[in-house]
């Protein structure tokens, strides 16, 4: 076995190979000025070839996964796993109007057409039960980071209350508060559009106490920052975030310190300052569970 790494995330391929003690060869990556890609992989490889790489910013690195994907094939692959924390285009899971493309469905398919497994982390998937009906694949693996979130949260504070921002984010503020014994409340949000969220939270006195927003991602980080303002008004001591998979776009973190942000903890899952949380032992794991 062995992971193949792509520049911008060889840190994350060099830990995930470190954990699986198996070795990583760079993918060498040029970007032409008209926008295409040229790959080149190690002229041979083993039968089974892992690819470790979030698809954020994703219709590049599609283009080259794909390239990558069946280069290795012709180099001797027999078995392809994409190791891909963050998974694009998961969102659009309905045509919300008459003619437009449902990527979760189409995207899902593309990657089951190319790989073998996939596994990826707490992927935004809301009107499906499981990763198999977006990527029909036996291997279609969701992990979850909330074990590795709690146990982080556990060695910067003693106590604090855990806010989920949506009702979408029930699911993983619910896991890390009861994993660590914390309170955890989930307000009401209601998206007007891609910059403008409003908030209503539940009736809780905020005075004076530490509040953990937790959510599965920030993109523009409106979410975070309107959480952080109400909570800040309604006596808030200090708010920090921790964030599964921090995409961060445009001016996103700016705003978001602007809003009184103490601190922002991440996961690893994309490249980013913020990312402190590691998901290399729980991704191991999972390799480790289908080889
Ligand atoms: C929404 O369902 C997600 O869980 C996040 O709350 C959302 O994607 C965050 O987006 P933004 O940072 O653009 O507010």
């Amino acid at each position: 076995m062995l992971v193949l790494a792509f520049s911008e995330y060889l840190d994350q391929a060099q830990r995930l190979a470190t954990a699986l003690d198996v070795a990583l060869k760079p993918v060498y990556l040029h970007r032409f000025p008209d926008g295409e890609s040229l790959l080149r992989l190690p002229e041979s490889l083993p039968e089974h070839v892992i690819i470790c790489r979030s698809l954020n910013q994703p219709n590049d690195k599609l283009i080259e996964l794909m390239l990558c994907v069946n280069t290795a094939r012709e180099l001797g692959a027999k078995r392809i796993t994409l190791v891909a924390p963050y998974l694009c285009y998961m969102r659009q899971d309905i045509a919300n109007q008459p003619g437009e493309a449902v990527s979760q469905q189409i995207i899902g398919k593309m990657l089951a057409d190319l790989c073998d497994d996939v596994i990826t982390v707490d992927p935004h998937l809301h009107r499906i039960e499981t990763l198999a009906q977006a990527i029909p694949l036996h291997n279609a693996i969701s992990l979850t980071a909330t074990d590795a979130i709690g146990r982080f949260l556990q060695t910067k504070l003693k106590h604090a209350v855990l806010l989920g921002p949506d009702a979408e984010s029930e699911q993983w503020v619910k896991a890390i508060a009861q994993k660590i014994d914390f309170e955890f409340l989930v307000a009401e949000k209601v998206r007007l559009g891609d910059k403008q969220v409003t908030m209503v939270f539940p009736d809780f006195d905020f005075q004076g106490k530490q509040v953990v927003i937790i959510d599965d991602m920030a993109s523009t980080g409106r979410t975070l920052a309107k959480a952080t303002g109400l909570l800040l008004a309604g006596g808030a001591k200090q708010v920090y975030a921790a964030i599964t998979h921090p995409l961060f776009c445009g001016d996103a973190e700016a705003h978001i310190m602007q809003a009184g942000v103490h601190e922002i903890w991440s996961t690893d899952s994309v490249v980013h300052p913020t990312a402190c949380i590691y998901l290399d032992t729980l991704l191991a794991q999972a390799v480790m569970e289908i080889i």
